[in-house]
């Protein structure tokens, strides 16, 4: 087990205790079945001769079995005749499917060609050293989770140590048992079937992750992207007419101001008009007015300016971009929620343009910024709500995004879970518990690092760490 993560070795010890407790039934099924018929069981592992295998051969032994558990085993032993008792152990056990290959030279090609749920492996083989090809499986993707029981002349401690150090799994002395053999094939494939069944799950389970939390961005980020496009005309529209009519506004002032000039002395019906309209302050105004009109489209341009920063459907690919705007046009996003009382405090450091992927990173600060704004509000009786966001850039070449709230925060169980898929202590319908475990994978495709920090009572920090550029990552 050697290749394996730290979380498929748990996985796989697991299984294996689960398996444990299964052979241990069935090996007191073996047991009491020894003992009711005993001529049935004649392969010691000590004393074979092809004429005992040949006059008393195995009758099908009881054994708890599924066949959805189907066994493949593939035995790599130089010397035919252990290849025949075994052979003759297994012939009778329908669920078991034997191979047998004789030349450890063929043995890596074939093994990998047969898929087999457990390997009995000779320790010395003439050409090929047993304990080689066993490190060989373990290097190889098709083979290195595949269980290898190692078949040995000699009883001794450091060796079997060695052999479990090089990541065998089991070891006996050749020639076992038949009811131990088989139990233990049976065992040991168990425990890989489902390991792979597992491992199964676990993709399925996170591809599921992926899809939801996509299609929940992605519908969040079309929506606003088309908001942004429908707003995005009439303003322009807007705020390109505004300058003519700032043009026209001001030649009718000048004007009427030559008029007042030339005139100076209006009827009596047009300085009542005057006096009536407030006339002076008209004029003053309307300029200024028009000014502030052109301040506002201005900052409804940035606005659409921020949505399309956001939804950014147009920039799937890595893109050297501004970290700091990323934040902004999150924030922008959720401004409604945060006015209800929530401080923003922002320390943004002197920091270079990321290559990254924009929306992906987006989706990061608007899933544990949301977080944050969650805590923060579900406890009305909080005064001083705050949300502390800071940009550093470190020295080697990578930047840290720290978002802190001083929020009811997590005790060590919670926070332990967070990035779990479906982890959500969040009411039904509220929380679908997949925000962080999305983030985290985004943050891991950046290859970069996201780090959680809380205490029940104290608030919450999420650190982030990511590369300056994603081809230059030490
Ligand atoms: N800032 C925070 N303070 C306290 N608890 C937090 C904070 N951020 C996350 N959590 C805890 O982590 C859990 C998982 O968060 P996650 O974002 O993955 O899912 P969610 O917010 O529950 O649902 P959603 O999928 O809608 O985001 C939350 O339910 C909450 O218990
Ligand atoms: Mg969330």
């Amino acid at each position: 087990m050697q290749s394996l993560t730290l979380e498929a070795r748990t996985k796989y010890l697991l299984i294996q205790k689960i398996s444990q407790i299964n052979i241990r039934r069935c090996l007191i099924m073996f047991q009491s079945k020894a003992v009711s018929h005993p001529a049935e069981v004649t392969v010691s592992n000590h004393s074979i001769d092809s004429q005992s295998l040949q006059k008393k051969p195995l009758e099908n032994p009881i054994i708890e079995t599924s066949h959805t558990n189907l066994v493949t085993v593939v035995l790599i032993d130089d010397q035919p005749f252990i290849g025949e008792a075994v052979r003759r152990i297994l012939e009778t056990e329908t669920d078991i499917a034997f191979n047998y290959i004789s030349d450890p030279t063929q043995a890596i090609q074939r093994a990998i060609a047969l898929a087999p749920t457990v390997i009995l492996l000779d320790m010395v083989m003439p050409e090929v050293d047993g304990l080689m090809l066993l490190r060989w499986f373990r290097s190889h993707p098709a083979t290195c989770d595949v269980p290898i029981i190692m078949l040995s002349n000699k009883e001794e401690a450091k060796l079997k140590a060695r052999t479990f150090t090089d990541g065998a799994n089991d070891y006996l002395i050749k020639l076992p048992d038949a009811v131990e053999l088989i139990a233990r094939i049976r065992y040991h494939s168990r425990a890989y079937n489902n390991f792979k069944a597992l491992n199964q799950a676990a993709a399925t389970a996170q591809l599921q992750v992926q899809l939801i939390q996509t299609e929940k961005m992605s519908s969040l980020k079309r929506m606003v992207a088309g908001v942004a496009h429908e707003v995005n005309n009439p303003v322009n529209f807007i705020h390109g007419n505004l300058n003519h009519l700032h043009n026209h506004v001001e030649s009718i002032l000048n004007l009427i101001k030559l008029y007042q000039q030339e005139y100076p002395q209006p009827t009596p019906v047009i300085q009542e008009e005057a006096e009536n309209i407030n006339f002076d302050f008209i004029i003053e105004d309307l300029s200024k007015i028009v000014s502030s009109m052109k301040l506002g489209t201005e900052r409804i341009r940035d606005i659409v300016k921020s949505l399309r920063n956001f939804s950014r459907l147009d920039e799937a690919d890595k893109k050297l971009v501004s970290i700091d705007d990323g934040i902004e046009s999150t924030l922008l996003i959720l401004s409604p929620r945060l006015k209800s009382g929530i401080k923003i405090i922002k320390e943004y450091g002197d920091l270079p343009l990321i290559e990254c992927y924009p929306a992906k990173l987006n989706q990061v600060f608007m899933n544990i910024i949301s977080n944050a704004i969650d805590v923060l509000l579900d406890n009305p009786e909080q005064t001083e709500k705050i949300i502390i966001i800071k940009t550093i850039k470190t020295d080697d070449q990578k930047v840290n995004i720290r978002i802190q709230d001083n929020g009811c925060g997590m005790n060590a169980e919670i926070k332990g879970k967070i990035f779990d898929p479906f982890f959500t202590t969040k009411p039904v319908n509220q929380g679908t518990g997949l925000g962080l475990t999305i983030s985290y994978q985004i943050i891991k495709k950046h290859r970069g690092k996201i780090e959680v920090k809380s205490e029940s009572g104290y608030g919450t920090e999420f650190i982030i760490e990511i590369p300056i550029t994603l081809n230059n990552v030490r």
